[in-house]
């Protein structure tokens, strides 16, 4: 959602916080703002509404002090996009600068009690309110400021700020929402996604919730908010790769993720399998005592989006082939439930950020009930990572573009991972064990053909562009994928599109069909095959435009369809991860030809992490 950063050193705040807020932009915002304390003590502070090419096209011929500043990009939740509602905040006195990535649940009370004592507020925000908390606890130690301002507020922050009355710090602090720390000889970033700090250091501390760091310039200390006793953190080395952030030759980094597939299903299997065995070998689940998974009487899978139909893939899966039940609930709903757990119940929560509010807030309803808590996370520290007691890691590097593809296609692999690993401890046979294994290593070959066939597809995405709607329809484990295509049509290209259960088509959705409302079907040949026939049927009967995505060599369907999209065989439980591909690039290439920017799409964020 917002993205923050800050920096303190010998020079260079200005250009590390710009490129910190370049390398932030795909996390979705409207506006962005940088406040840095000049030489003498003075801050500087712009910010500006729209993209952040705009904020620096109007400081870059300024000459500031270099030593300590901050600097937000802005999703706007309270109060509208505009220059006043954008980060920095400031105090009254224009001494403290602050940027909050979160929300301050109870700011409306405390901006009535500091309007009372006199407070002046220059915007809509709810962080405005901290700016002026930290004000009325200064007394020119901002760290005790800041500490003390925290411990009346209520609601989620990660937040930097300075103060021109005592410039040579940077005070920092987390609560549910994400802040790592970087590292390099004279100087420490921070930022609340690692990517921003790529290039410039690989040496990390990730800030955990209730805590408070002090950044000078040749030192840190990090402090429980709490209680106020120092925490002992050093920090570690993570690998980013520059290239892994940038586009690659493509257009768009959309095309360049959903092209990395077969890489990246190679990567999210890489040393996961003994297939002569028929093991799965998942790390992050052999740390727990086997015997407590083992026990496991039911698995309650928690997403939001994407990650929710992917759950809902993996649902079908573990419930056919490891014998668990299965329910999935989406973060926004089970968090508000009053669900039946006890130690016999696994959540796992799906998650490509690892951020999104929804599904936090629900793992953490799980841990209070006693649940065994495990995640299938791609950022690698991310706060699902870190509270949740086990879990894998997707491995899919990071995904740039706000429209999820990458981490979807390896949510479900890894999921087939887990089926096996859990199957196998149960009913599942070597043999059989072995036969998913095989095909899961077949995968990345199998996407690969599928991607051969993207000027196709890209043929008919301008064919079918300037229609306003869609029926995606699809069966059993393909059902979910008819939401994830519905979903990414909606998300990349704007136009309305309906995922629905094949089945469920008559029961209303159908009155809707005619030659300008098109119907997508997911129908490889599988166990529900004959039924999507008869779907198909009765939306030709109707004069309705089908487009079907079936299995290579299946010539069935030429009277009926208008247009084929093939898919190479593979094991029903895996036919998803070949389906989304065609789905991915038909509704980037209607995206391209609708002239809109399929990365960064209007009103989304990458990562929701407000409620
Ligand atoms: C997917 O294309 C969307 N951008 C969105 O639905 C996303 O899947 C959802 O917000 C969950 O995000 P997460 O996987 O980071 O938790």
């Amino acid at each position: 959602m917002c993205g923050i950063a800050g920096y303190i050193g010998k020079d260079g705040a200005k250009d590390f916080l710009i490129n910190a807020l370049k390398r932030l932009e795909y996390r979705g915002y409207d506006s962005a703002g940088i406040a840095v304390v000049e030489k003498g003590n003075e801050v500087r502070c712009v910010k500006k509404v729209g993209r952040i090419k705009e904020l620096e096209d109007n400081i870059k011929n300024e000459k500031w002090g270099e030593t300590v500043g901050i600097a937000h990009t802005r999703w706007a939740t309270h109060g509208i996009p505009s220059e006043k509602n954008a980060h920095p905040h400031s105090d009254c006195d224009s001494n403290i600068y602050l940027v909050h990535n979160g929300i301050i649940e109870n700011y409306k009370s405390l901006k009535a009690d500091l309007e009372r004592a006199g407070h002046i507020f220059k915007s809509n925000t709810d962080t405005e309110v901290l700016a002026h908390l930290v004000e009325k606890h200064f007394a020119g130690n901002l760290e005790e400021a800041v500490l003390n301002a925290l411990k009346e507020v209520e609601g989620a922050y990660a937040l930097a700020v300075i103060a021109r009355e005592d410039p040579d710090k940077l005070v920092v602090a987390k609560k549910s929402s994400p802040l790592v720390l970087g590292f390099s000889e004279g100087e420490t970033f921070i930022a609340s996604d690692p990517s921003a700090l790529v290039g410039f250091t690989d040496r990390v501390i990730y800030m955990d919730d209730g805590e408070l760091g002090v950044i000078t310039t040749d030192d840190y200390k990090i402090i429980s908010i709490e209680n106020n006793s120092e925490v002992n953190k050093k920090p570690n080395v993570i690998e980013l790769d520059l290239s892994d952030i940038q586009k690659n030759g493509f257009e768009y980094f959309l095309l360049k993720e959903i092209f990395e597939c077969p890489e990246v299903i190679k990567n999210s299997t890489r040393g996961r399998m003994i297939i002569e065995e028929g093991l799965a070998k998942l790390g992050g689940l052999e740390v727990l005592d086997q015997k407590r998974l083992r026990d496991i009487e039911r698995i309650i899978i928690i997403g939001c989006g994407s990650a929710s139909y992917a759950a809902m893939v993996g649902e079908y899966m573990l419930e056919e082939y490891a014998g668990i039940p299965v329910e999935v609930e989406l973060g926004s709903e089970f968090r508000y439930r009053k669900p039946i757990i006890d130690e016999r119940t696994a959540v796992l929560v799906v998650s490509q950020s690892g951020e999104t509010a929804d599904s936090l807030a629900s793992l953490m309803e799980a841990k209070r009930k006693g649940a065994l808590t495990l995640g299938i996370v791609n950022v690698v520290g991310s706060t699902v990572a870190r509270e949740t007691e086990a879990g894998v890691y997707n491995h899919a590097g990071p995904e740039i573009a706000v429209a999820s593809t990458k981490a979807f296609i390896s949510q479900i692999v890894v999921l087939a991972l887990i089926t096996v690993y859990m199957g196998r401890m149960r009913g599942m046979s070597m043999i059989m064990g072995k036969r998913i294994l095989e095909e899961i290593s077949n995968l990345p070959k199998l996407v690969e053909d599928v991607l051969q066939d993207s000027e196709n597809i890209r043929t008919l995405a301008k064919k079918y562009s300037a229609y306003e709607n869609f029926l995606y329809l699809g069966r059993k484990y393909n059902c979910p994928i008819a939401y994830e295509g519905a979903l990414k049509i909606k998300e990349i290209s704007y136009i309305h599109a309906e995922g629905y259960a094949g089945g469920e088509m008559k029961h209303g959705p159908i009155a809707m069909i005619d030659e300008n409302f098109p119907c997508v079907f997911i129908a490889p040949k599988d166990s529900v095959y004959e039924k999507m026939c008869s779907n198909m049927e009765e939306v030709k009967a109707r004069g309705g435009k089908i487009i079907a995505i079936t299995t290579k060599g299946n010539e069935d369907l030429n009277d009926i369809v208008s247009d084929t999209i093939y898919i190479p065989k593979t094991l029903e439980m895996l036919t998803p991860v070949l389906a989304c591909i065609p789905l991915y690039l038909f509704a980037a290439y209607v995206g391209i030809e609708r002239g809109l920017d399929i990365d960064k799409p209007r009103n989304l964020a990458k990562s929701v992490t407000v409620e």
